[in-house]
């Protein structure tokens, strides 16, 4: 098996600040929504959503957390010598693109993976062929996503011959929501719909299978929808999939993303400011200089329009963001001076710098805002 390189080069300077207690306590809420019995699954993968998938995993250890699920195998195999035992399910469909050793050593370590082709089906039989070893499978069936699932015909195909495959075991069915954060819920309670009549079609509820079906919104907005196991993202991480003006939990953000100031300046009226002299002061102007930039996960289109906090005030961004330095005007900001800290993406939701403020100005969803966070930023875990 290869070495897969793993982020070495860390910036203590570009600080994202995770705050344990509010992981655990989102955690406990949206467990606190489903009934007792059915488990929960952590979402960690993308690096857990930008917080640092060793240091979130390492916290959820101390929750109730069932399982975890991840994007790929590389990510489970970085995990699993954290997760004492604990299931950690591959959301990428097993494919061809994998080697036979991959696929073995999902087999070894146990990984639950996803199966939803034919193809594949016959690619993982080959793969396993001359071994003893049994691969746990998750059937995603498609019931309206439009992605990965398998259309619910070739689904009775694919049971059948996982059941005559000994080094072969389904251990769990599920399919994913598409509109499951949008006001009107008739789409996915359609697809909702569809998934019933799949699991009461193949008595799938007698055979001991886990069944699941909910992320986060889903979670939180569909009750009927939690079967044996709801598996949440960005919500464990204090975020809505979209906002909510009357959530049934109130979550709190984990992470707060800091950089340095390095240099205060003084710009006359009329000098312009960075790349392209896309912003002219109209007055005498203090600049600050943050080491931080497009490099770094702040994306260039905050050129001019976002904020960052400095000791309670915001400072608007000045002129382009470069790609790793961003400018504010601190004229108005009493106090400040080269070393202080600023907050870039701040851990509550009404700040001009959270993460809904930044993905509104990037038009985009919190999602992309926190993943973007670059693996060489500092994790501090408080
Ligand atoms: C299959 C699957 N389940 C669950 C999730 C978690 O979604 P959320 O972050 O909205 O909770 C994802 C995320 O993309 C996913 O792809």
């Amino acid at each position: 098996m290869r070495v897969y390189r793993s982020q070495q080069l860390i910036r203590p300077d570009l600080q994202a600040h995770i705050f344990s207690q509010d992981l655990l306590d989102n955690v406990r809420k949206l467990k606190g929504l489903c009934p007792a019995k059915t488990k929960f699954c952590a979402v960690v993968k993308a690096n857990a959503y930008g917080h640092g998938i060793s240091e979130t995993v390492n916290i959820l250890m101390q929750s109730s957390v069932d399982a975890f699920a991840v994007a790929t195998v590389y990510e489970a195999i970085h995990i699993a010598s954290l997760t004492h035992k604990k299931p950690i399910l591959i959301l990428e469909p097993l494919n061809p693109s994998q080697s036979i050793e991959e696929i073995q050593l999902c087999a070894n370590h146990g990984f639950d993976c996803i199966l939803s082709s034919l193809d594949s089906l016959k690619y993982v039989r080959q793969a396993l062929k001359k071994t003893t070893a049994v691969l746990k499978i998750h059937l995603n069936i498609e019931t309206g996503m439009g992605r990965c699932g398998i259309m619910s015909d070739l689904a009775e195909t694919l049971m059948a011959e996982i059941e005559e495959c000994p080094n072969l075991k389904l251990t769990g069915i599920f399919t994913h929501f598409a509109t499951a954060d949008e006001e009107d819920l008739s789409y996915a309670y359609e697809q909702q719909k569809n998934f019933d009549n799949f699991i009461t079609d193949h008595h799938l509820k007698e055979r001991g299978v886990v069944i699941h079906a909910a992320n986060s919104a889903a979670t939180i907005k569909m009750p009927q929808a939690h079967y044996d196991m709801v598996r949440c993202g960005i919500s464990m991480y204090g975020y809505y999939s979209r906002r909510m003006s009357h959530p049934p939990v109130q979550l709190k953000p984990v992470l707060k993303l800091q950089a340095p100031i390095t240099q205060i300046k003084g710009l006359p009226a009329g000098h312009p400011v960075s790349y392209g002299r896309s912003f002219i002061p109209q007055r005498h102007t203090r600049a600050a200089i943050i080491s931080l930039g497009y490099a770094d996960g702040y994306r260039r289109c905050f050129s001019n329009c976002a904020k960052m906090k400095i000791h309670e005030h915001f400072a608007p961004v000045i002129g382009r963001v470069c790609m790793d330095q961003v400018i504010l005007d601190v004229t108005d900001i009493p106090n400040i001076q080269p070393g202080d800290m600023v907050t870039v993406l701040d851990n509550c939701h009404d700040s001009e710098c959270s993460a809904y403020a930044l993905a509104d100005l990037a038009g985009t969803i919190c999602y992309e805002i926190l993943t973007l966070i670059h693996a060489h930023v500092n994790r501090i875990v408080h």
